[in-house]
């Protein structure tokens, strides 16, 4: 099996500051580094480097080679990936001293892979494949509608989280992932709660408390996984690391518990790096560390 990821290729821009500035103050930054990112990314990344076959479909600028060039050393199938005339997408990343971060997303890029690539890309799908979307690209409903017609699996992560576009694309989701207060944020735009969002298995991350299985196969009974204690150095990616993880797990047939299981694990290790895509951990590595 394979997973499919249409989503974003950025560059994370890191300043490492005292706090995150309030409006209309200006700050010195302590610290600037770059990376490769993007949740798309990150995403393909984390699946990959979990075990998975993992072609990204997404588009950088002609000054976005360095990024296509470092998702193929991390083992990533990078053929789907277009040029577009403009500029690959970028990422401000404001970090605090405890690790919590605020993020501005340019998309550039992002916003411009050609729906005919997609289904190209796609009809090299095989049922039973994982199509994996986020919300920092376009198509997401073109590519929802293709996969079910192809009889792919589709899973969609709701971040950045809006309410419409993930409203959008929900009649064709089989896997939604998304955080607490995401989930809060579409009930109250839906009325509805896990169970009523017409998808089969509803995953709802909440940061060091762990994460929350939905299932219709278990009757919709909360099942939570707890997350090990560890010190903190940098959230940012750490979501994107457990749906990786959780998807290359599925993927290979592992039942949802231990894909969560392992992808909390995943998702925990990561927090103690700084970066995002260049520091996701393997699965040697996850598999290895004694928490
Ligand atoms: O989830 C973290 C990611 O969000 C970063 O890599 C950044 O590029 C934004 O897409």
């Amino acid at each position: 099996m394979a997973i499919w990821n249409l989503g974003s290729i950025n560059a994370d821009h890191f300043y490492r500051l005292d706090h995150i500035p309030a409006p209309g103050e200006t700050i010195l930054s302590g610290g600037l580094t770059t990376g490769l990112g993007g949740k798309g990314a990150n995403m393909s990344v984390a699946a990959a480097r979990a075990g998975a076959r993992v072609t990204h479909i997404g588009a950088v600028g002609r000054d976005g080679g360095w990024a296509v060039e470092r998702l193929l050393e991390y083992g990533v199938d990078t053929r789907q990936i277009a040029t577009s005339v403009d500029a690959t997408g970028h990422a401000i990343i404001m970090l605090d001293p405890s690790g919590e971060n605020s993020i501005i997303v340019h998309p550039g890029a992002n916003v411009t892979i050609p729906t005919d690539q997609i289904g190209i890309a796609l009809t090299e799908a095989t049922p039973g494949d994982t199509l994996l979307m986020q919300n920092e690209t376009n198509a997401q409903s073109f590519a929802a509608d293709t996969a079910v017609k192809l009889g792919l699996r589709v899973a969609y992560a709701a971040a950045p989280f809006e309410a419409e576009a993930t409203r959008a694309v929900l009649p064709q989701v089989d896997l939604l992932f998304l955080n607490a207060v995401e989930m809060a944020q579409l009930s109250a735009a839906t009325g509805q709660g896990p169970a009523d969002l017409g998808v089969q298995t509803v995953v709802v991350t909440k940061g060091a408390a762990g994460c929350t299985l939905y299932d219709q196969a278990a009757g919709w009974a909360a099942q939570d996984i707890p997350a090990p204690e560890v010190a903190v150095v940098d959230t940012t990616g750490a979501g994107d690391t457990f749906t990786g993880y959780f998807l290359a797990a599925l993927d290979r047939g592992a039942p949802l518990l231990a894909a969560a299981e392992l992808a909390i694990k995943a998702s925990a290790l990561m927090v103690t790096r700084a970066g995002t895509a260049d520091v996701i951990p393997d699965l040697k590595e996850v598999l290895d560390w004694a928490v």
